[in-house]
């Protein structure tokens, strides 16, 4: 949570670390502010609110400088509040820093600064930060953060500049993302790569307890102990347009309609008809796959969601046991594994703390972890032993949508791994499988094509203050992310039933028209789903259902059906879930809710 820029140069750093904190507003938009060193004073200007706040106060009162740092804050210690604000200072206002994560023992050290007479004017725990470098400052900024991060424990990336040494701007980081830039005579460090790209694709990634020393000699990497390291640079290859919204009202509308292009792209080279399935970063054997007892998916919100669909093709492709578990709970039932258990985490951004922290602890226990995210370097990329990255390209909304089909798809594609490697299935089958996965970008498209009968549907129900989502099978799972999508950028409240479950309580709910929203894509469950349909619009429910092409029946017993395109019933969540995602868009721009930074969430969730 929360995102940091920082600007070396000979540029004016205002107008830099502006634009980069408005590529990072999706990790935190409750305050903003930024410090700059000018002819040797530090000054800083920071507001609660949206980064447009502190835009119109720069307008005012322009900072001047070439040398600052920046931070976009998603409030955990303290309120958003002016105060609570980042960058946070010493007393004399001579070091600024910017956090993002936590400092767990922050109370400790705040009580042990204020006996030695310290003052803090904030109630965050990112403060104690300038005080304890103060306390270590002896003329020299980098030993004087070195020794203040041997006092933090939790998480950080932190940048730093002081005007006693104006001429350097440093940056160390654990257990939160930082990346550094690289211009011509230039630099630049950020919590990610958007925020720089716009200047540079020359970037290190660091990794933790790593610092960067930038000052007028130069950059120079450093390791714990302040031994200088070499890093390769990492080469951004994807297009800065591609973080923009192309176009597009909101970057979700945008996000949605990407979803055939992030389906073919995952699958590029590793779905080819008539060829084995191999995926580059996964070096797990046939053998170990042959011997795995259990494997656990950990996932949180919509990355869940695509974990309840992976543990259903997994058992069913390649029958190996499979445990679901949501990130946040999964340390706290002692989950039994070992090195014949494999845990797959699947995290958008890499960076999830939840998740984070189940991987490091299937890891501890000797499980093997597969990382299925979509972020190059991310922490989950570089801990798990294995990754696959999902390839939906950046996305900037926090409601997740193409990262969401993408991890669909790399579920189906490790099922069909393990089941080529366990034999679990013909050769035949699995081509079959894969002649229907390649269609699906096609099918993707066609649903895009028709969404103004949802659009419709919306003007309708918007108004409405609960709904219900409802499907059998695989379609519970899309019902379930089909509710989260709503609750999250339209605030109407929605609950997911699995059909079969209303008559044990639900239903009691369920009264002259009450709206529900009715999957009904698998073949195998449509009569029971449609019996589940009938139990309701009998007690008076107003029914809008989507259905596969052709299932006409379904008309008798609804108020409404959508047709989608006919796919393969374990691959229908890839596009039944379309319509899903642009009924809560539409919903929510309908309620004038802002779609892409809906309140109190933030894209990327760094904290547990
Ligand atoms: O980056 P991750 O995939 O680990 O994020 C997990 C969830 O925080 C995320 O999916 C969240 O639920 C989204 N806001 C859903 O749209």
């Amino acid at each position: 949570m929360c995102g940091i820029v920082g600007y070396f140069g000979s540029k004016q750093a205002s107008p830099i670390l502006v634009e980069g904190l408005s590529k990072l507003e999706y990790r935190g938009y409750d305050s903003a502010g930024i410090a700059i060193i000018n002819e040797g004073h530090l000054k800083v200007t920071k507001c609660k609110g949206r980064l447009a706040n502190l835009e119109a106060q720069l307008l005012e009162e322009p900072l001047m400088g070439n040398v600052g740092i920046g931070h976009t804050r998603w409030a955990t210690h303290g309120k958003p509040s002016d105060e609570n604000s980042h960058p946070h200072t010493n007393e004399k206002e001579t070091i600024s820093v910017v956090h993002n994560g936590i400092i767990e023992n922050y109370i400790h050290l705040r009580e042990w600064l204020m006996s030695k007479g310290y003052k803090f004017t904030s109630e965050t725990d990112s403060e104690v930060i300038p005080h304890l470098i103060d306390f270590y400052y002896n003329g020299d900024i980098v030993d004087a953060v070195m020794k203040a991060i041997t006092k933090m424990e939790g998480s950080y990336a932190i940048a730093v500049i002081t005007s006693d040494e104006p001429d350097k701007l440093v940056a160390v980081r654990k257990d939160s993302p930082l990346i550094v830039g690289l211009g011509k005579d230039e630099f630049y460090v950020a919590s990610d790569i958007p925020a720089v790209l716009n200047h540079t694709r020359e970037v290190y990634l660091l990794e933790d307890k790593e610092f960067v020393v930038i000052s007028s000699d130069g950059i120079k990497l450093l390791d714990a102990e302040g031994e200088t390291i070499n890093k390769e640079i990492f080469h951004v290859t994807w297009d800065a347009e591609a973080a923009e919204k192309g176009g597009y009202e909101h970057f979700m509308l945008k996000e949605i309609h990407e979803q055939p292009k992030a389906i073919r792209d995952t699958m590029t080279s590793r779905i080819v008809l008539g060829e084995p399935i191999t995926l580059d970063d996964i070096n797990i054997t046939k053998e170990q796959i042959k011997n795995l007892n259990k494997i656990y998916i950990v996932a949180c919100g919509t990355a869940y969601h695509a974990g309840v669909v992976g543990k259903y093709v997994i058992e069913k492709l390649a029958r190996i046991p499979v445990e679901l578990d949501i990130a946040s709970e999964f340390k706290y039932r002692d989950p039994i594994m070992d090195k014949n258990t494999l845990m797959i985490v699947i995290s958008q951004s890499g960076e999830t703390a939840d998740t984070m922290s189940a991987l490091r602890l299937a890891k501890s226990k000797g499980a093997r972890v597969i990382a299925v995210t979509n972020v190059v370097g991310s922490a989950a990329s570089r801990e798990a032993d294995d990754v696959l990255y999902t390839w939906a390209g950046p996305e900037i909304a926090v409601a997740s949508t193409k990262a969401y089909v993408t991890q669909l798809i790399a579920m189906y594609i490790i099922a069909l791994f393990f089941a080529q490697s366990k034999e679990t299935l013909s050769n035949e089958e699995i081509e079959e499988i894969k002649i229907a996965m390649m269609e699906l970008p096609e099918k993707a498209e066609e649903v895009l094509k028709n969404k103004e009968t949802v659009q419709k549907f919306t003007a309708k129900t918007y108004m409405h203050k609960d709904m219900f989502f409802i499907g059998r099978g695989l379609d519970y799972a899309v019902a379930m992310e089909g509710s989260l999508k709503l609750k999250e950028i339209s605030y109407i409240h929605s609950d997911a039933y699995a059909a079969g479950e209303l008559k044990h309580g639900p239903i009691a709910l369920m009264e002259e028209g009450t709206i529900v929203i009715a999957l009904a894509t698998q073949e195998a469950v449509f009569d029971k789903t449609v019996s589940n349909i009938k139990e309701i619009t009998t007690r008076g429910a107003k029914v809008f259902a989507f259905a596969p092409v052709g299932h006409t029946e379904i008309e008798k017993s609804v108020f409404s059906v959508t047709y989608i395109p006919k796919v393969m019933d374990i691959l229908a969540p890839v596009i039944s879930v379309i319509p899903l995602q642009l009924l809560s868009y539409y919903m929510a721009i309908q309620k004038g809710c802002d779609v892409d930074k809906p309140r109190n969430l933030a894209k990327s969730v760094t904290v547990e």
